[in-house]
């Protein structure tokens, strides 16, 4: 996700955001700008690419015009592009009014294309950002000159979506302003200076006492101190907290780990997955980036999702909602397969190449076989600009955000999202109903709630890893859309705790796995209240009657449950076909407090790279 940097004091303002913009560096940015008001003058400089390299852009304008930019009011940015690809004039910050107006912002603004059009002004950038600025200028100049924060206000009240942005003009050399709309921004109070940024990380350095900024509410910041107010202009009273945080616990939101944070971190970024992509009175999703019209949707005769590891269990999960829905014939294939058979393919057939990085080798030379062979392409990304984003020419970015830790969490329930709203939307072509698209789009937006209420469970997830950190062997099993779900959890575990696991169809048991099973062999059963109850409840009797200790995923209620098994970890209940963005979210716990019991290094396993780029 983007990071926010801004200054107001005595002080130098450049040196501030450079050193800012580098601490939040581990979110994970693509390029990074910064705008200082200098002389009556807003000075902007941008750069793709590292915050060093901007440093150096700095350094040779700076000699070129033969002055340091000087100033001691300044914002700044590191870019982790959703709209728009990866250019200079992408990056942030974005400016108004002939540069009398600059803006960075962090965040989804969901109807940048109405306020395009009330714009109606050129633009130099594919950015939502920009206009927003834009917006927020013209509201300056309706709500007559003088007035910044009242111009930000009054702007804010038409915008919908996610913000935290930091506004400065050239004419308010003594004021910043700040928005907070789903994305964090918190003040820090210097003395006679204040800080702004996107976490306390960049402020840590220079004072510990911060306060927050909450939904809804707006800054106007000063040397002098700073106000807050709603966006009906109410004033609010802020508390100042004194943080004893050091950098690095900072840089993980107070997480041990960054495996942790983006466990926690699901409910928000499931959020940004579907925002803006659900018609919820067509009942059916609205994913502008399959670029077909509704005739080649209809022209679609077969579908082939094509991915490696995690991404391929996302894939499995979708197989079973993409048949249900549209009756369309679908294959998952692993990526490292699907380059060295000879898939069938045709013009008819729609491949979507599902990738967290973009990057991953087998999935680059999987998608360039697929268009070799006359497939439709398109990909279903989380980096913005990454090798199968631009080789699939169009497709959908999952808005995970930077994942940064080696094993995969929000990434998959993120390609899960966005993979069944393709398939509602195929589903509604073919014979889906409207009532039954607009239910499950309903159910979409309690999931975030219900991620919660598991993730309040994290604590008794530990403890039933505690128990079973010692055992050498694990089998997950799973039925139906649960089957992919076990892979997964049983993918989590190896590749963090290095304990051996295995996954299996649970009506696939009895046909050799069986054997493995003893009292030291146990077993983690998915089985959640679904069409296939009663089915995987008798594979859990069968693995009861080989002594083998059982972990059960069930669903909320089910007291039943409880009997068949040693521990039990209950879910919320939801549609079947939803059910991979509930039931991963234990298994993914389990993983991780079992590899932290076993002191393992949960964001850095042994021998795994984040993305595999070499064969
Ligand atoms: C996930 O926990 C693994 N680290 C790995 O299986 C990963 O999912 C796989 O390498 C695919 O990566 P991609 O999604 O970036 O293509």
């Amino acid at each position: 996700m983007c990071g926010i940097v801004g200054y107001i004091g005595n002080k130098e303002a450049l040196p501030v955001l450079l050193e800012g913009l580098k601490d939040l560096e581990y979110r994970g940015y693509d390029s990074a700008g910064v705008a200082v008001l200098h002389d009556g003058k807003i000075e902007r400089i941008r750069e793709v690419g590292k915050v060093e390299m901007l440093a150096k852009k700095i350094k040779n304008k700076t000699k070129e015009v033969r002055l340091p930019y000087k100033g001691v009011l300044g914002i700044a940015h590191t870019r982790w592009a959703t709209h728009g690809g990866v250019s200079e004039k992408n990056a942030h910050p974005h400016t108004a009014g002939a540069g009398k107006l600059a803006l960075v912002h962090n965040g989804i603004i969901e109807n940048y294309r109405e306020l395009k059009e009330k714009l109606n002004e050129s633009l130099e950038s594919e950015t939502d950002t920009e206009i927003l600025a834009k917006w927020i200028f013209k509201n300056y100049q309706n709500v007559g000159r003088g007035d910044l924060f009242q111009a930000v206000r009054s702007a804010l009240l038409s915008v919908r979506g996610t913000y935290g942005l930091v506004v400065i003009h050239a004419d308010h050399p003594g004021e910043l302003v700040a928005a907070r709309m789903g994305s964090p921004l918190v003040i820090g109070l210097g003395d006679s200076e204040y800080y702004l940024a996107s976490d306390i990380t960049p402020i840590l350095p220079y004072t510990k006492k911060v306060s927050f900024l909450e939904d809804g509410e707006v800054a106007k910041i000063s040397r002098e101190g700073f106000e807050v107010f709603n966006l009906k202009d109410e004033e609010i009273s802020k508390s100042v907290i004194k943080i004893d945080w050091d950098v690095e616990k900072a840089q993980k939101g107070g997480f041990e780990n960054f495996m942790l944070k983006e466990i926690f971190d699901q409910p928000t970024v499931f959020e940004d997955a579907i925002r803006g992509r659900m018609d919820i009175g067509g009942g059916t999703g609205k994913l502008g980036g399959l670029n077909m019209s509704l005739e080649e949707m209809r022209q679609v005769k077969r579908i082939i999702l094509i991915a490696c590891g995690t991404a391929s269990h996302a894939c499995m999960c979708a197989k079973y909602a993409f048949e249900k829905l549209s009756g369309l014939p679908i294959d998952v294939d692993v990526s490292s397969e699907f380059r060295y058979r000879e898939p069938i393919v045709d013009r008819h057939t729609l491949v979507f190449a599902v990738s967290q990085s973009g990057e991953t080798i087998d999935t680059v030379m999987a998608l360039r076989e697929a268009k070799k062979r006359g497939a439709v392409a398109r990909g279903i990304v989380n980096v913005v600009g990454s090798t199968i984003a631009r080789e699939a020419g169009a497709g959908t970015y999952i808005h995970a955000g930077p994942e940064l830790a080696v094993a995969s969490t929000k990434a998959f329930t993120n390609m899960v999202a966005v993979l069944l709203l393709y398939a509602l939307e195929f589903g509604r072509l073919h014979g889906v109903d409207l009532e039954t698209g607009q239910k499950i789009l309903e159910e979409f937006l309690k999931i975030p709630a219900k991620m919660n209420r598991i993730l309040k469970n994290s604590n008794d997830i530990k403890t039933i890893a505690e128990k079973y950190k010692n055992n050498s062997d694990f089998l997950f099993i799973g039925r139906g859309i649960n089957y992919p779900v076990a892979l997964e959890g049983s993918l989590k575990l190896k590749e963090i705790s290095y304990i051996h696991s295995e996954a299996y169809p649970a009506g696939e048991m009895k046909h050799g796995a069986i054997a493995l099973l003893s009292s030291d062999f146990p077993v983690f059963a998915i089985m959640t209240k679904n069409e296939l109850y009663e089915k995987i409840k008798s594979n859990v009797e069968e693995v009861r009657a080989r002594k083998s200790k059982v972990i059960i995923i069930a669903t909320e209620g089910d007291a039943e449950a409880k009997e068949l098994c040693d521990d039990v970890i209950y879910v919320p209940k939801t549609m079947e076909l939803l059910e991979p963005l509930l039931n991963t979210i234990p298994l993914q716990l389990f993983a991780y407090h079992t590899a932290v019991a076993l002191g393992r290094d949960v964001d850095r396993p042994r021998n795994l790279a984040k993305s595999v780029t070499v064969e």
